[in-house]
């Protein structure tokens, strides 16, 4: 199990997210939904926009390009435009820092 530190836990609180760009890997989105920590891809499956810059509702994020939407739990899309789904990634917190679980 392969897992890469992320970020603090405390440096996002419920309902904020944040974008970063581990080594190796794609630009990933690191959201805290209700004390939960999930993580995508942070580049919409439509076109071209970081959906850090965009905003979120509930458990959904919402693309700022076009409108598009996601479930954050699982990538699904969810609102037209988009149909491709995000990739995802398990996520762990461990002594106050948040992992993501890369293979
Ligand atoms: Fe995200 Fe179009 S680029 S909805």
């Amino acid at each position: 199990m392969n897992l890469v530190k992320v970020c603090e836990a405390d440096a996002l609180k419920a309902g904020e997210m944040m974008g970063v760009e581990p080594d190796g890997l794609p630009p990933i989105a690191i959201y805290n939904i209700e004390g939960q920590f999930f993580a995508t891809s942070n580049v919409c499956t439509h076109a071209v926009a970081m959906l850090t810059d965009g905003y979120i509702d509930g458990d959904q994020i919402e693309c700022p390009m076009h409108g598009g939407m996601f479930d954050i739990r699982s990538g699904a899309p969810t609102h037209f435009p988009c149909t491709e789904p995000l990739q995802t990634w398990p996520v762990e917190v461990r002594d106050g820092a948040v992992f993501i679980i890369t293979g």
